[in-house]
């Protein structure tokens, strides 16, 4: 599978946020980071704005919640079309019963892991997981270093899903750039999430290509 590239809006102008989209077309997910201020010490933005990004593109939207509760979240979410959410292990007692909330709508479901949680926590979970999570910084902003030991954890699940032939994916979130990336895709990274990479550089396209690691031929 070629390596997917979620671009996070959170670095984006949102005061001109049809334009920023539109200069995302080579991004295979657009993702949504939802926090409430609880779980991480940081506000991002609800449904209104969701709803918005779902009328600007077509491009499949990951929800990354970032807040307690995230079961309260997700039939709104489904409502208003998102294909992926992601909840933190640690937001929940039922793990379970909200990754059949959550698919029950059609919805890809996934656990993130903060760089202090150990994988296996979600050692009875996996097999039911459309994909895990890697936080490769401490959730709540975009812009801050990357942190090394991620990899390890990427290695770790991708062994794991070999060895039980399991068939969920890894996405890593977090400080991703064009000098991390070719690690992290070799680490058998799934999904790439960037933030402040892409939106820092002048051609979005070009960032998103060489995330994935193809030759940027134009
Ligand atoms: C952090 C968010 C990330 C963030 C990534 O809590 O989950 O998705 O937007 O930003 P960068 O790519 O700048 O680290
Ligand atoms: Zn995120």
């Amino acid at each position: 599978m070629n390596t997917l590239i979620a671009a996070s809006v959170l670095s984006a102008d949102f005061s001109r946020l049809g334009a920023e989209l539109s200069r995302l077309k080579s991004a295979d997910l657009i993702h949504l980071d939802l926090m409430d201020g609880h779980f991480v010490p940081n506000l991002s933005f609800g449904y209104p704005l969701v709803s918005c990004i779902r009328g600007l593109t077509e491009q499949p939207l990951d929800a990354h919640l970032m807040v307690t509760n995230p079961e309260t979240y997700v039939d709104n979410l489904a409502a208003i079309g998102v294909s992926w959410i992601s909840f933190h292990q640690e937001t929940v007692y039922h793990s379970h019963r909200l990754i059949q909330q959550i698919k029950a709508h059609g919805i890809k479901a996934g656990i993130a892991l903060n760089p202090a949680t150990p994988i296996n926590t979600l050692d009875s979970i996996l097999p039911d997981l459309d994909y895990v999570l890697v936080m490769s910084v401490n959730p709540g902003y975009s812009a801050q270093a990357f942190i090394p030991s991620a990899i390890a954890k990427i290695k770790e699940l991708d062994r794991i899903r070999k060895n039980q032939s399991l068939d969920f994916l890894i996405e890593v979130d977090g400080g991703v750039n064009g000098d991390n990336s070719t690690a992290l895709r070799e680490a058998k990274a799934d999904i790439l999430v960037s933030a402040s990479y892409i939106f820092g550089s002048k051609d979005y396209d070009k960032s998103i290509i060489t995330l994935r690691g193809e030759i940027n031929v134009r």
